[in-house]
């Protein structure tokens, strides 16, 4: 399973490469403006960091394109730029039409903003390289489905199509559970789900405890 992080702050992706051996970044207009970066400044920073690796960035589109014609020009000028970028495109109907296009020509898509079964077998059958599902944002609007993870990734894989499939939106240990378990190929989360998630309590704890019987071994 590769681990991603879902974030534009460099403070955050140089600590996660150099840290956890993250093996892709996922970005947003969100992320772009809370790290207080335009997608141009961004790129400019992100690729002498990545180029020469195997990390991927994902980068999405203006989201305002709704004309297929557009996405796919667009798509095409950022994947242009380096071979680490994968391009993020809607999974709208629009988005679909251009998706077709790019991955026929080549273009690495990763088809976001995936929230049920009908956009992701779509998505894999017209060739999408990642699909995204975004279980966290189903979950805060209520929306909790249960084996969700589960039934997408067993419903693209029955097929024997290549897409990857991407659990996005990650909020909590859960979510890395049920995608791990259900054989989901990547997971993005955020630097405060990774961070939570590796300095357990429990760690701090345990070595107190241990410090304290070493302390007494040793005086
Ligand atoms: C994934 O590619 C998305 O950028 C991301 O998971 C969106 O979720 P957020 O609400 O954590 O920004």
């Amino acid at each position: 399973m590769l681990f991603f992080l879902d974030s534009a702050k460099l403070d955050e992706i140089d600590y996660a490469i150099s840290h956890w051996r993250i093996d892709g970044i996922t970005t947003n207009p969100r992320h772009l403006m809370n790290a207080g970066m335009t997608m141009e400044e961004l790129i400019e920073k992100i690729k002498p960091i990545v180029e020469g690796t195997q990390i991927s960035v994902s980068l999405e589109i203006d989201p305002h394109l709704n004309d297929p014609k557009i996405m796919v020009e667009q798509a095409k000028r950022l994947a242009s730029l380096s071979e680490n970028f994968v391009v993020k495109i809607p999974a709208t109907e629009q988005g679909f039409v251009a998706l077709e296009k790019l991955s026929t020509d080549g273009v690495k898509v990763n088809i976001t903003l995936v929230f049920n079964i009908l956009q992701a077998l779509q998505a894999a059958r017209l060739g999408a390289y990642y699909i995204s599902l975004f279980v966290g944002w189903k979950e805060e609007r209520g929306d909790f489905e249960k084996d969700f993870i589960a039934t997408v990734v067993k419903a693209v894989k029955n097929y024997g199509f290549k897409s990857k499939i991407l659990i996005a939106a990650v909020r909590n240990l859960r979510h890395f559970e049920e995608a791990a378990l259900a054989g989901a190929d990547i997971i993005t989360a955020g630097f405060d789900v990774y961070k939570k998630g590796f300095e357990d309590p429990y760690v701090r704890i345990g070595l107190e405890l241990f410090s304290d019987s070493w302390r007494k071994l040793y005086t």
